[in-house]
């Protein structure tokens, strides 16, 4: 296929992670920043945007429709010039929106009513993942959304300036983030209020920032675990500096990888630990991990710390359900915890691994088993036996989280690890190979065919 494809890294066993630094910034929160600075009233400033290609994908299709938006510097600083709620435009070509879905699924909610028709494409992997979940609620409100026969991708959104959604209180048949963000960016534009009910928590970013613009959200604790966010359409936002924090999905990587490797001992900066998505660190210390967060303070509306971790000797468990959506990127270097750790992780619940960026359940079950580790796929999750991870060739599936988990499996490995298709390891993550090196894991890119 592309030649992108062709990026392989090679891991050679063995190592131990050392050093305090920052990942790259958070990437929720980078393509909101995008989202809600080109609506707003004003200029603002983000810092610390995530440079990786899906939220480069949200940046540059919002300068389709018309955004002035500056940088990213090579720091991360970019200058949004907010065209207000009504100011976007029809956008000549397709949105390609790559493999981010996050650009999709938020975007569809979002443009679904702005007077002008598009469509909103993606590359093979973004084409096969289920869109009706975002499709059905914007189109109970009002929109007129084509998809493919399954359901997918590629989008096309309709509407003129006969438009008129109407507000809609709406239950997620699913914990997702992307799918409450997509109704209430819908809500927006909707006449009246729009509700929208999560199962559990999921990330609240949408929420914080929404009402960090000075939109007014009212949000009710239902219970333990449900919460109702309603807010009322027709409003304005006003643009707010925005200071991204470091992605917590990008550090759990090296928290695995200091977690599993004798002698480690890192400290990660100024990252993002909102209480929607700390799964990773509460899930590691049920297992024994070492961590320790200093320096805690907010940022823009938005908690952040300082994270060290050293090594300790994990055991498995079994991961409490409530956990799952608090770390639902995670799951691919948990596994990689898990097969570092003394006994049996069970993990339940999870069954919405199956359609991210690939079946990361598949796709680390079937990695793990070419290491030699025993372990099954199960419908929601995955049955781990902790052992030695040994050598071999495995295949990413073009999934930057699948990627990096295996790279962080090296530490641990006693031969060489082949990751194939790591191209997509941009998305999010750029500069991986060159941070790893820098902290201790003897990983390198094979040059391209
Ligand atoms: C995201 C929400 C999550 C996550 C994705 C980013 C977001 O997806 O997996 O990487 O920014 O809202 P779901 O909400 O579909 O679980």
């Amino acid at each position: 296929m592309s030649e992108e494809q062709s990026i392989t890294y090679v891991a050679q066993p063995g190592g131990q992670l050392s050093g305090q630094f920052r990942v790259p910034g958070d990437k929720s929160i980078s393509h909101r920043s995008i989202m809600l600075g080109s609506l707003s009233e004003g200029s603002m400033t983000v810092s610390g945007f995530l440079q990786g290609e899906d939220s480069l994908a949200t940046l540059t299709a919002f300068r389709a429709m018309g955004v002035d938006i500056i940088g990213p510097d090579p720091m991360g600083k970019v200058i949004i010039h907010g065209v207000g709620m009504h100011g976007l435009k029809a956008p000549k070509e397709p949105l390609d929106l790559g493999n981010s879905g996050t650009s999709m699924r938020l975007l569809t909610g979002l443009l679904s009513a702005q007077g002008f028709n598009l469509t909103l494409t993606g590359d093979h992997s973004l084409s096969t993942r289920p869109m009706k979940r975002v499709t059905d609620p914007v189109i109970q409100m009002g929109a007129n959304i084509l998809s493919q026969d399954k359901g997918t991708a590629p989008l096309s959104i309709n509407s003129d300036d006969n438009t008129q959604l109407s507000g809609i209180d709406y239950t997620l048949p699913m914990a997702s983030a992307q799918v409450k963000s997509c109704v209430l960016l819908a809500g927006l534009y909707a006449q009246g209020q729009t509700c929208v009910t999560e199962p559990a928590p999921t990330r609240d970013h949408t929420e914080r920032m929404l009402q960090g613009f000075g939109y007014k959200l009212d949000i009710e604790k239902l219970d333990e675990q449900r919460s109702k966010i309603c807010l009322q359409g027709g409003g304005k936002l006003t643009a707010c500096d925005i200071d991204v924090p470091s992605d917590i999905s990008s550090a759990a990587f090296f928290m695995v990888g200091a977690s599993i490797s004798e002698g480690s001992d890192i400290t990660l900066n100024h990252v993002g630990i909102n209480p929607t998505r700390i799964g990773i660190i509460n899930i590691l210390r049920d297992m024994g991990a070492d961590i320790t967060l200093t320096n805690e303070k907010e940022v823009g509306g938005e908690p952040v710390a300082d994270i060290r971790i050293r090594y300790a000797q994990l055991k498995g468990i079994h991961i409490p359900e409530d956990q799952v959506p608090l770390a639902i990127d995670e799951f691919p270097a948990i596994a990689i915890a898990a097969a570092c750790a003394q006994g049996k992780t069970i993990l339940t619940g999870a069954e919405e691994l199956r359609v991210k960026e690939s079946d990361r359940i598949q796709a680390m079950v079937d990695g793990l088993q070419i290491l030699g580790i025993d372990c099954e796929g199960t419908d929601d999750g995955m049955i781990i036996n902790g052992g030695q991870i040994g050598s071999g060739t495995v295949d990413s599936l073009g999934d930057h989280r699948i990627a990096m988990s295996f790279a962080m499996a090296s530490l641990r490995a006693n031969g060489t690890i082949t990751i194939q298709d790591c191209a997509n390891v941009n998305t999010s993550f750029p500069g991986f190979i060159k941070l790893s090196q820098s902290s201790g894991l003897n990983v390198d890119i094979k040059a391209m065919s």
